[in-house]
């Protein structure tokens, strides 16, 4: 970081809305159907997993391996489930303080990107209106590597116009926190530190958050 942040990068399940949720419990019917363990514990593993990965990291936890069709099958199957907990998605769903936050961050001048693995993302944006909290949006539509690969925060630095050292990258997802690293910005979890220790500040209240620390990186 070559010092103030002139940019902050959120992802959305989990960080701006607590769907989240709703991916665990589209899952949680999935394996149910199929007998296959799943609990709330090994879903944090998926937290930030492109769908396909999600399922085949499922799949390896109950020691099972499926042709290709299968797990298209499957894949889409858990994404209707999701789709249908969509529909009746309100403002009660977004994380308390998330909004507000971004547009303090915003009328500091500051650009906000939003970047989600979910191919589900921008319909979640129009739901809620938030599509005008972004500068940029890059979603599971944009990249074909999932976190932990840098791609994702990589691609929404660029659309911003910014270099990856200028962005803080704010997510719920051990695995975002790892991509966020590895594109050379820094991190905010939220979450547990069980999840997100290795960011560089870890909070579960907006209210709390210091935004000038999250800009020194103090
Ligand atoms: C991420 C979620 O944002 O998007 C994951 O944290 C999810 O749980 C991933 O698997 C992909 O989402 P979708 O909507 O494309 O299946
Ligand atoms: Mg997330």
């Amino acid at each position: 970081m070559s010092g103030q942040a002139k940019a902050l990068i959120f992802d959305l399940d989990g960080v701006v809305v607590f769907t989240d949720k709703y991916h665990y419990l589209g899952w949680k019917k999935l394996a149910d159907e199929n007998g296959w363990s799943f609990d709330e514990e090994f879903n944090n593993n998926l937290r930030g997993v492109s769908r396909m990965k999600s399922l085949e990291l499922m799949l390896e936890h109950n020691g099972l391996d499926l042709p290709e069709d299968e797990k298209n099958r499957l894949a889409d199957r858990k994404n209707e489930y999701y789709k249908e907990l969509l529909q009746r998605i309100n403002e009660s769903d977004l994380y308390p303080g998330a909004v507000g936050f971004v547009k303090k961050v915003r009328e500091r001048g500051l650009k906000t990107a939003l970047a989600s693995s979910s191919k589900n993302a921008q319909a979640v944006l129009v739901a809620l209106d938030l599509e005008p909290l972004f500068d940029a949006v890059v979603t599971g539509n944009d990249i074909t590597l999932s976190k932990p690969d840098p791609e994702i925060f990589l691609l929404a630095a660029k659309k911003l116009g910014m270099k990856p050292e200028d962005c803080v990258v704010f997510e719920d997802a051990g695995s975002g926190v790892e991509a966020a690293h590895r594109a050379g910005m820094r991190a905010v979890g939220v979450g547990p530190v069980e999840t997100v220790g290795a960011a560089e500040i870890v909070m579960q209240d907006y209210a709390e958050l210091d935004l000038e620390n999250v800009l020194s990186g103090a």
